[in-house]
C-alpha cells in the first residue's frame, strides 16, 4: 500500500465475514484482501486488470480486485477462493482435481472463481460461451484446453 497517510475506516464483507480496515480510499481491494486479510489464494499478476490472476466474486460476477477501490465497494459481499462453497464450486473443485491441470498453479484460484461464476449462471456452457467467460484470464502456462476441459467437466458433476 502507498503511505500518503490519508486512511479512513471501512467495512467490508469478506467471505460471509464484516472486516473492519483502515486504509487509504483508493486501496486496491487485492491489497486488502492480501496484506491485511491474509487471504493470499487471490493472487497478483499484472495490476492493471489485464491477467485475471486475482478475481474474485463480487456478488456473483467475478471481477478483478486489483481494479476495485475499496471506497467503492459498498455492502457488496465478496468471495475469496478461500471462501468458496456450495454446490457449484464443490463440482468446479471435483473437476479441476479431475482434470489434473495445473502446472505452476498461479492463474488457478482465478479460473477457478471464473469457472464458479460461468457455471452458476449458466449450466452448459458452450465452448463459445467458456472461452467468452475466460476471455483475458491468462495462463502463462498455457492450460486453456484443459481448463475447457474441466469446466465441461463441472457442468456434468453438477448436474448429477
Ligand atoms: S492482477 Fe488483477 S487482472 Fe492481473
Ligand atoms: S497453471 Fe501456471 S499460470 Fe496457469
Amino acid at each position: 500500500m502507498s503511505d500518503s497517510g490519508w486512511y479512513m475506516r471501512f467495512s467490508i464483507r469478506v467471505n460471509g465475514t464484516v472486516h473492519r480496515v483502515e486504509a487509504e480510499p483508493d486501496t486496491p481491494l487485492l491489497w486488502i484482501l492480501r496484506d491485511v486479510l491474509g487471504l493470499t489464494g487471490t493472487k497478483y499478476g499484472c495490476g492493471t486488470g489485464d491477467c485475471g490472476a486475482c478475481t474474485v466474486l463480487v456478488g456473483s460476477r467475478p471481477r478483478r480486485s486489483c481494479q476495485l477501490r475499496i471506497a467503492r465497494l459498498g455492502h457488496a459481499s465478496i468471495v475469496t477462493i478461500e471462501g468458496i462453497s456450495g454446490a457449484v464450486a464443490d463440482g468446479v473443485l471435483k473437476a479441476w482435481r479431475e482434470a489434473d491441470l495445473s502446472e505452476c498453479g498461479y492463474c488457478q484460484s482465478g479460473q477457478i472463481i471464473t469457472a464458479i461464476a460461468l457455471l452458476t449462471t449458466n449450466v452448459q456452457p458452450s465452448d463459445r460461451e467458456i472461452d467468452q467467460a475466460f476471455d483475458g484470464s491468462i495462463c502463462r502456462c498455457t492450460a486453456y484446453l484443459g481448463i475447457r476441459r474441466a469446466v465441461h467437466h463441472a457442468a456434468n458433476i453438477i448436474k448429477r
